[in-house]
């Protein structure tokens, strides 16, 4: 990759911009300084921007958990924007995985890699996402096989079937391979449940383990195989 197009994409700088900082010396290669704009990047090169590494932000997946009173969007709407939790530096070529409520806590991913975010989000990888519900009475025992059957939950839209795990009597698990709108509290909805609190709690093979909310932090590259691989990615072509 040319120097001037790894800048601009792994700060927030224009391209313009770049061109501008290497001709005046603030670029340096392993230390030395580097007018040429077009200089093509080798695997072990040490890139600086005014003595500041750069670190090469291309092909990664990010989990961030998400607060509540935050949307899903690229943008602020009527509450802030995630992108808002997120370094400026992966503004450029980052993009949400998905959506979650803005009231919904929990595992949200961004990426930079397109395919892997399109299947990721299509019903037809199937990907189990685990969340934590409360919900405001009682669960019945029977809502665990009433949820493993399709549901119709209105506007035409039915569910696939979905895994209940009761964890007391208010409380529970829901696993779910796809990602209608408002699926969870819609289902719950038809059985005459509202949702209190929702999180998501895993998304495929990845956990959200003890992550501080609002916090994020870049998978490990045996997370991000194991991403790839859970919708049938040739891992070797994004490494
Ligand atoms: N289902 C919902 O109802 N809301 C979410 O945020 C996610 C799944």
């Amino acid at each position: 990759m040319r120097l001037d197009c790894f800048l601009s994409r792994n700060t927030d700088c224009s391209r313009k911009s770049v061109k501008k900082y290497i001709l005046q010396s603030k670029v340096k290669i392993n230390g030395t300084v580097c007018l040429d704009v077009s200089y093509k990047i080798k695997e072990d090169d040490v890139i600086s921007l005014n003595d500041k590494v750069i670190d090469n932000i291309k092909n990664h997946v990010i989990a961030l958990n998400k607060p509540e009173n935050y949307i899903s969007s690229m943008v602020d709407e009527r509450y802030p924007s995630l992108m808002r939790l997120i370094d400026s530096k992966y503004h450029k070529t980052y993009r949400l995985v998905g959506r979650l409520d803005y009231d919904t806590t929990g595992l949200i991913f961004l990426t930079d890699n397109g395919i892997l975010n399109a299947r990721l989000t299509s019903p037809k990888y199937e990907i189990e996402k685990k969340y934590l519900v409360k919900v405001n009475h009682l669960l019945k025992d029977s809502l665990v096989s009433s949820f493993s059957e399709p549901n119709d939950i209105g506007r035409g839209e039915i569910t696939k079937p979905a895994k209940l795990e009761i964890i007391d009597s208010k409380s529970c698990y829901i696993t779910i391979k796809e990602g209608k709108y408002h699926e969870i509290k819609r289902l719950f909805g038809k059985y005459n449940y509202d949702v209190i609190s929702l999180k998501r709690v895993s998304f495929g093979p990845i956990e959200l383990k003890d992550l501080e909310i609002g916090k994020y932090r870049v998978l490990s590259e045996e997370e991000y195989i194991s991403l790839l691989r859970s919708v049938k990615m040739k891992v070797e072509e994004y490494l």
